[in-house]
């Protein structure tokens, strides 16, 4: 343990499937733990903050397959990769200590011997597993466990499946985990207690099959080659591998086990309050202090999900609006355990107004008065009030329900304390009104004061947020000038006499006031773009099985002609009229309606295909003789279309059959 520290602290997020980018949803809960994690630090714990891809299973096998790469290399890309997930924890300012891939060497051989460990204790046997199997999830249900007949978790359709297999005796442990449920507070919020005692453990728990036979991107079992060892024993022991348990990588076990806590989304509460401690009984290990189940966040009321095309990007987010501006609405918005609903409203508006209006005003407000009546000085001295008791008064208040709150990991509760003091630091410049104070010589002293007690509260709330917004709070203590050791855990109380070393600086406004209409309007563009960039690069129009008889093709009448002239016929957009050299010796006219993708000039020429024996047709008040061919093509969702050209030595009227 460190020198002067608290303690240890382990917090863990869940490892992430790299089957595509991740979104706002997995943002939050890294950037709920990141919070945690930098708050425990503030307050002088040696933190280990773990994250990290959990990378195995037949979903990545078969998308793999499906991109025509290795398993390995798929995951590579999303994880390495441009703007993948390393990419974007670098980008939200995410300060994990360890990052685990469940495809490193020393997970995949730690697992191999836990595997084999439980396996000669008996509670892991061979099996065989017949029941319904949701490949997306790769999760497998009981009958009684479907809803209508579909995946309880995703809704999507299950298959039948029967497979020789290995099990772990979850029933074994069934009393034991239902005591830690009920009767500790393991599992918060407690309302998830409920849940898993009435839907699982009440029901009877089924022992979980714990190996597959059917693919072979997993850890290997090393005592029966041809299973793989099944997703949730290979995840789950991430949270121990990475602290080096059976392996030599690392040697934090003792220091850092068992976990203060476990941050997980609401859908895996299950296997993290049953699954993981009845593996860990299994081991003989000690269990995690505490499992936290966040609730879900929703994209305008409906689930966010890749096939709905309503994922949220954090990467545009983060780009347009700042890390720390979308870090702290995560948190500030949504209390932790419940979901919530994402709108690009709600964002807009709590960053107008709580940070543009409220934080953002207040800091730019003090500065520039400072600036304006002292030269940035704030020398020592000065004439307190009675009023000024009521900022301390607050400020000791807020900071003790701040630590309650965040202690029990109610982000948006915490933020909004520091808020409290926020806008009573605003409303103290409406009730001091220091331009009035800054007329006389007279009243100079307390307009001193009041500045430095404004500086006060700014330094005390900035060091409130900084776990959760750290580049904004820094950048508002650098412009106090706030000294290293004010701003640590034990410089937060609200000093009586502010000494002389605020000196404060204005700077560019650290929140802009962004325009809701304008943003969501270019918000909207960026999507349909987006929806554009991902469509498939090329669609061809379906093939069709309607035949036509060789005599029939025949009639058509094909034959090279040369453009003599083209020219835009008036008053339409589409059409342009063509004059055609087709080799009878009188010209010949066809209008086509490709304007769109031709400038007539470019076509002046050209050797080109044309149906002849099509009946005339009156377009626009013209008559057109026969039909030119062209190749049509989807590009992006944007219709291409290509005159067919033949080579310029094909003489005109040529045949072509
Ligand atoms: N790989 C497993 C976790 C194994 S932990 C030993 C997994 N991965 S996941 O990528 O599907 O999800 C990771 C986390 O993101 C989960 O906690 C999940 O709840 C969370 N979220 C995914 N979508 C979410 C929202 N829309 N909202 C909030 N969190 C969501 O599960």
């Amino acid at each position: 343990m460190c020198k002067n520290c608290k303690g240890n602290y382990y917090i863990t997020t869940p490892i992430y499937y790299p089957s595509s980018n991740l979104h706002i949803g997995h943002a939050y809960c890294t950037v709920a733990t990141d919070a945690m994690a930098r708050y425990k630090r503030l307050q002088g714990y040696n933190v280990k903050f773990l994250t990290g891809t959990d990378e195995h299973g037949q979903k990545i096998e078969d998308k793999a397959k499906e991109a025509g790469v290795t398993p390995q290399q798929f995951v590579d890309k999303i994880v390495l990769g441009e703007k993948g997930v390393l990419d974007l924890w670098k980008l939200m300012n995410i300060s994990y200590d360890r990052f685990i891939r469940t495809t490193d060497d020393y997970h995949v051989e730690a697992i191999a011997k836990i595997f084999r460990k439980m396996y000669e204790k008996g509670d892991i046997y061979k099996g065989s597993y017949k029941g319904k199997y949701c490949k997306p999830c790769e999760s497998f249900w009981t009958e009684s466990q479907l809803v209508e007949g579909k995946c309880p978790d995703c809704g999507r359709d299950v298959e039948d499946a029967e497979e020789e297999a290995y099990f772990f005796r979850l029933g074994k442990y069934a009393d034991r985990i239902r005591d830690l449920l009920e009767n500790t507070d393991f599992l918060e919020p407690r309302s998830r207690v409920n849940e898993m005692v009435n839907n699982f453990i009440k029901p009877g728990l089924e022992d979980l099959c714990v190996s597959r036979t059917s693919f072979t991107w997993g850890v290997p079992v090393d005592f029966d080659p041809g299973h793989v060892v099944y997703v949730w024993i290979d995840a789950l022991n991430n949270y121990i591998t990475a602290l080096g348990y059976e392996n030599e990588k690392y040697d934090d076990f003792d220091a850092f086990w068992p976990a203060d806590v476990h941050f997980v989304g609401k859908e895996i509460v299950r296997f993290h309050a049953i699954i993981w401690p009845a593996i860990l009984m299994s081991l003989e290990l000690p269990l995690p202090k505490k499992v936290y189940g966040h609730g879900w966040l929703n994209f305008n009321g409906e689930k966010m999900s890749k096939s709905r095309g309503n994922v949220v990007d954090p990467y545009l987010l983060s780009e347009r609006f700042g890390v720390d501006a979308l870090r702290f609405f995560l948190l500030r918005t949504f209390p932790f355990g419940s979901d919530g609903n994402f709108t690009n409203e709600l964002l807009i508006n709590t960053i107008n107004m709580d940070l543009a209006n409220v934080l953002g005003n207040l800091v730019s407000r003090t500065t520039a008065m400072a600036q304006k009546y002292f030269e940035g000085k704030l020398v020592s001295g000065g004439e307190a009030a009675e009023l000024d008791g009521e900022l301390r008064a607050l400020a000791a208040e807020v900071i003790a329900n701040y630590e309650k709150q965040m202690d029990a990991f109610q982000f948006s509760v915490g933020l909004n304390e520091a808020f409290k003091l926020i806008n009573r630091a605003n409303k103290y410049i409406d009730e001091t009104a220091p331009w009035v104070l800054a007329k006389s010589e007279e009243t100079k002293p307390r307009l001193l004061t009041v500045l430095k007690n404004l500086c006060e509260c700014i330094r005390v709330a900035a060091i409130l947020v900084s776990p959760v917004m750290p580049d904004s709070a820094k950048a508002i203590l650098d412009q106090l000038n706030v000294p290293e050791e004010g701003r640590t855990w034990e410089a937060l109380h609200y000093c009586d006499d502010p000494e002389s070393w605020w000196t404060t600086s204005a700077a560019a406004p650290l929140f802009p006031r962004i325009d809701m209409e304008k943003e969501l309007a270019a918000l909207e563009e960026l999507k349909a773009q987006a929806a554009k960039a991902a469509l498939p690069a090329l669609e061809v129009e379906p093939y069709t099985d309607e035949k036509v008889d060789f005599e029939t093709f025949c009639k058509n009448d094909l034959r090279a002609v040369k453009v003599l002239e083209c020219v835009p016929v008036k008053k339409s957009d589409k059409l342009l009229q063509f004059t055609l050299d087709d080799g009878s010796g009188t010209n010949r006219q066809i209008l086509s309606g490709i304007a769109k993708f031709y400038k007539p000039e470019e076509l002046v020429g050209k050797t080109l295909v044309a149906i002849t024996n099509l009946p005339p047709r009156k377009m626009m008040g013209r008559e057109s003789c026969g039909m030119l061919l062209s190749a049509i093509h989807t590009e992006k969702g944007e219709e291409k279309l290509n005159l067919i050209m033949i080579s310029d030595s094909i003489p005109a009227g040529a045949k072509l059959c």
